[in-house]
Parts: structure tokens; C-alpha cells; sequence
């Protein structure tokens, strides 16, 4: 078996060069991390139940013209995407005040917000993904104004589907965080979401009960993640129905 070429191992996946130009395969690994890595655990499951959820809104994306990286799943824990040269912004979407936005300037986690926010932070874990503005994006050449045209078109975007599809199964999308790369196309360039989109970068809150379904849950020592980002799938209709709960890996006679 020819060994991959591992291109980078991040907190949460790993990227292999693919089998074509262009493309990449990115690996979902099952390490929890939060507050930049100082909090880590190994979640049974998480991987695999980010691959698919990834790949459902990534390619309910693609499927009203919003651009991702996405091309196809190719297994339970990895997916084929489109190389892309990532724009060093986390791009971040909110609807209702928490995490953040509410410690900074002391407004009450859940209070329903007028508008959505957006938010710009720089992609540095040694900084501490420090939160920055249109001007310091500018300054330092991050992005172009006509990129952070394109990005926050594609940030409301990827908002307005993503509210639709939770709250249609019950689920409030609170906020949630994206990050965009640059595919060039000869003279052009566009842009086009990267990353994932799974209960690790959305903030998901029963409607009902305000109960948490995202990494909140490992944050805050709320439960245990595997069995909320399970419930989240299972209400997209996500995974096959009556899949036994996923638990490590085990020998099949
Ligand atoms: N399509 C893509 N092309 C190139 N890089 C990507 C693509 N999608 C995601 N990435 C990058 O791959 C890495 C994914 O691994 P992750 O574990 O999330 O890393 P990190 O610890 O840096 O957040 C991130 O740095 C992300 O910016
Ligand atoms: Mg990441």
C-alpha cells in the first residue's frame, strides 16, 4: 500500500493530499479541544458523525448555489474536497447573544439579536484567534474589499440556510463560525466555503428546551457530546435510522 502524503494535522482533522490536482482528502479525527487546546479529550464518534454532517450541509450548500469545497464523502471518517488557499479569518455568525459576544459586553446569553453579527478573527492559535475589524483586514492585505463583500454575502448566506434547516428539525442555530478559501480559475479567483460546518463550529440549541447540542456540551462539562451531536444528526435524518450508537472500533466475524 503506497503511504499518503499527509499535508497537515490540525486539532480536529488531518488533510492528505488527493488522488487528483486540486483536491484534497480531509480526515475527521475524534479529539475534542476547546479554549485553544488547553481542554482535550478523545470523543468515540465524533469524527464520523462530523464527516456526515459536514458533507449534509456542505452539499445542501452546493445545492442552491452557495460555493463549498465539498466534491464527495469517501468513508465514514473522510471526505474529498477541493484544495483551496484559506483566507486566515474565522469568519463568525451570530442570531442570539452567547459565548463571547455576551462575556465581552455583558448582554444575557439567549437574548435574540435585531440583526445578525458578524464577526472577524484572526486565524492564529498562538494569538488566540484574536478578534479583528474590516480595517486591520485591510491593513495587513488579508482580504480585498471585494473579497470581504464576497465573504460576508457568503457568511449571510450560508446563515439564512443554515437558521432554515435547524429550526426545521427543532434547532435554534445560534451562532456559528465559517472559514472561506480562495480557488483561482485562471485569471479569476472565488471564493468558496471551506473548513466543515458541524455541531464543533455551530452553537445549536434545542428550540423548546434551550437544551445545548454542540461543543458547548464539552466546553461547560454539560453531558456527553457523542450522544448530543448524535441527536443532531438524527433529527436532519442524518444517520442511517436504527444505526447502532457509535462506539469504538470493534471486530465484525
Ligand atoms: N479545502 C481546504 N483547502 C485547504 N485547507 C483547508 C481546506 N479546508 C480546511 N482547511 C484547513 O485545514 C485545517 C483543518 O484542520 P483543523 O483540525 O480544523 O485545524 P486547526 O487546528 O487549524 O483548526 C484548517 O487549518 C483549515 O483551515
Ligand atoms: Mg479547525
Amino acid at each position: 500500500m503506497a503511504r499518503r502524503k499527509k499535508i497537515y494535522e490540525g486539532k480536529a482533522k488531518i488533510l492528505y493530499e488527493g488522488p487528483e490536482p486540486g483536491t484534497l482528502v480531509q480526515y475527521f479525527k475524534d479529539d475534542a479541544t476547546a479554549f485553544n487546546a488547553q481542554k482535550k479529550e478523545v470523543v468515540d464518534g465524533k469524527g464520523v458523525l462530523n464527516n456526515r454532517l459536514s458533507e449534509f450541509f456542505m452539499t445542501g450548500l452546493n445545492n442552491i448555489g452557495v460555493p463549498t469545497h465539498f466534491i464527495k464523502r469517501l468513508n465514514m471518517r473522510e471526505q474529498l474536497v477541493r484544495s483551496c488557499e484559506i483566507i486566515p479569518l474565522e469568519v463568525v455568525v451570530r442570531n442570539v447573544a452567547a459565548g463571547s459576544l455576551s462575556k465581552r459586553l455583558g448582554i444575557e446569553e439567549g437574548t435574540v439579536l435585531t440583526r445578525p453579527i458578524v464577526e472577524y478573527y484572526y486565524k492564529d492559535d498562538k494569538l488566540g484567534d484574536p478578534m479583528v475589524t474590516e480595517e486591520h483586514i485591510a491593513a495587513f492585505g488579508w482580504a480585498s474589499q471585494q473579497d470581504m463583500d464576497d465573504i460576508l454575502s457568503l457568511a449571510l448566506r450560508v446563515n439564512d440556510f443554515m437558521s432554515g434547516v435547524m429550526m426545521a428539525v427543532g434547532i435554534r442555530l445560534v451562532d456559528f463560525k465559517i472559514e472561506i478559501g480562495r480557488l483561482y480559475d485562471g485569471d479569476y479567483q472565488r471564493l468558496i466555503v471551506a473548513d466543515e460546518i458541524s455541531p464543533d463550529s455551530c452553537r445549536l440549541w434545542d428550540a423548546e428546551s434551550g437544551q445545548k447540542l454542540d461543543k458547548d456540551v464539552f466546553r461547560r462539562d454539560l453531558g456527553d457530546l457523542a450522544d448530543a451531536y448524535t441527536e443532531v444528526a438524527r433529527r436532519l435524518g442524518v444517520m442511517p435510522k436504527n444505526s447502532q450508537p457509535i462506539t469504538k472500533p470493534t471486530l465484525i466475524n
